[in-house]
């Protein structure tokens, strides 16, 4: 298929959806727990435009696979290629979409890197039921964008994903993070000042696939400590619901890889409290130290970090330019994500690159992120 979008005199319309950083509550979405994300400038660009006859075309810059099928007759099973995540929005779509309406070409770029952690799986996903939510009329909204791209990932990608990024994406704020409970689905915003705070991220170049097994390894195993810990809590129904104290009585009948994925869940749940607690009276640097802590507990107990993200972690401890950091994401590479103070940034990116190049001899990414508004339509006017 042509690359370029063609010479149909239908307009082309331009959509964004944002990536997105995971500050507080890692791996807890999957287990109903709490978690803090906030968007962030970079993300996915979409051109789309309206066909005369029934077909989807998708191409992009992220990969040179094209897909180029009629809307009546779409892959039922995914190819292992990038174009599945929008392709399994698009699935969930189409029952919607007015009988009148017909095909489209879907262009796909973008400046969020793949597989560091920072979704771009919830990016392309919600951006594309955005796109087609406008470009076909469908009223769904941004309740309807998230549960389109969690169904498309969950049910035709095959990643077992928690809530936590679409919601991240779909309902960014600026200068807030986003606190979602998962156990509900309910939400509520907290501040955090981009005058006083920069958002850095330092991405370790080890790169993982999120489909690959890990991810939904780890999932499993959270959902197999649940099944035995569950009945022995009194009114849980999630991990998040367990109690230290019923792991410390139980915890020596279960598989010991099971006992530290259930302490990381138990830990993290009230670390995670603590940090809107704090968030929320302007103490940012004890916010910053349960980072950190966050970070050891990935490191030792639920075992998704590698030694690259270790030392970009310690290179921010070591730094009282530094409030705290920690890796974002899934893990098993990708990015750490830091709080730092506002000006100061230079600090961190001198310490960590040094440390970085010295011990596995090339650079780390460093980049400063703002915030970002959430999934729209680009217009000149
Ligand atoms: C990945 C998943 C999220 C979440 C994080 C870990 O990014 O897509 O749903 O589980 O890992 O916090």
């Amino acid at each position: 298929m042509d690359r370029r979008l063609g010479s149909s005199s239908a307009p082309t319309r331009l959509f964004f959806a944002p990536g997105r950083v995971n500050l507080f509550g890692a791996h807890l979405d999957y287990n109903g727990g709490p978690v803090m994300p906030t968007a962030i400038h970079r993300g996915t660009l979409i051109g789309a435009r309206a066909r005369a006859d029934g077909r989807v075309r998708m191409a992009s810059t992220l990969g040179g696979e094209t897909l180029d099928a009629d809307l009546d007759t779409l892959p039922q099973v995914a190819s292992g290629a990038w174009f599945d995540y929008p392709l399994g929005v698009l699935i969930q779509l189409l029952g919607k979409r007015p009988q009148t309406m017909a095909g489209l070409d879907l262009f796909f770029g973008g400046d969020l890197p793949i597989g560091a952690g920072l979704s771009s799986s919830a990016s392309i996903c919600v951006g594309t039921a955005l796109a087609l939510d406008l470009c076909w009329g469908l009223g769904v909204g941004c309740e309807g964008w998230v549960n389109a791209a969690l169904q498309g990932e969950r049910g035709f990608v095959g990643v077992q994903c928690g809530i936590m990024d679409p919601y991240a994406v779909g309902y960014a704020k600026p200068g807030h993070l986003l606190w979602l409970d998962c156990k509900d689905g309910s939400f509520s915003y907290l501040p955090l000042d981009p005058k006083v705070v920069s958002i850095v991220v330092m991405d370790s170049g080890v790169k993982r696939e999120l489909a690959a097994g890990a991810f939904n390894q780890r999932v499993q195993e959270c959902k197999a400590a649940a099944e035995f810990l569950l009945p022995l809590t009194s009114g849980a129904d999630c991990l998040r619901d367990v109690k230290a104290d019923v792991l410390a009585e139980h915890g020596s009948k279960m598989d010991p890889v099971l006992q530290r994925r259930t302490r990381h869940v138990i830990n993290e749940v009230q670390r995670t409290f603590q940090a809107r607690d704090f968030l929320a009276q302007g103490d940012i640097v004890a916010a910053g130290d349960l980072m950190v802590q966050s970070h050891e507990s990935l490191r030792r107990d639920f075992e998704v970090s590698v030694p690259e993200l270790d030392l970009l972690v310690d290179a921010v401890a070591a730094g009282e330019e530094s409030f705290g950091g920690r890796l974002t994401g899934a893990g098993f590479g990708g990015c750490v994500v830091a709080l730092v103070r506002r000006g100061q940034e230079e600090a961190l990116r001198e310490r960590a690159q040094g440390w970085f190049v010295e011990r596995f001899g090339r650079d780390p990414g460093f980049a400063v992120f703002l915030g970002d508004e959430g999934p729209r339509e680009l217009s000149l006017s």
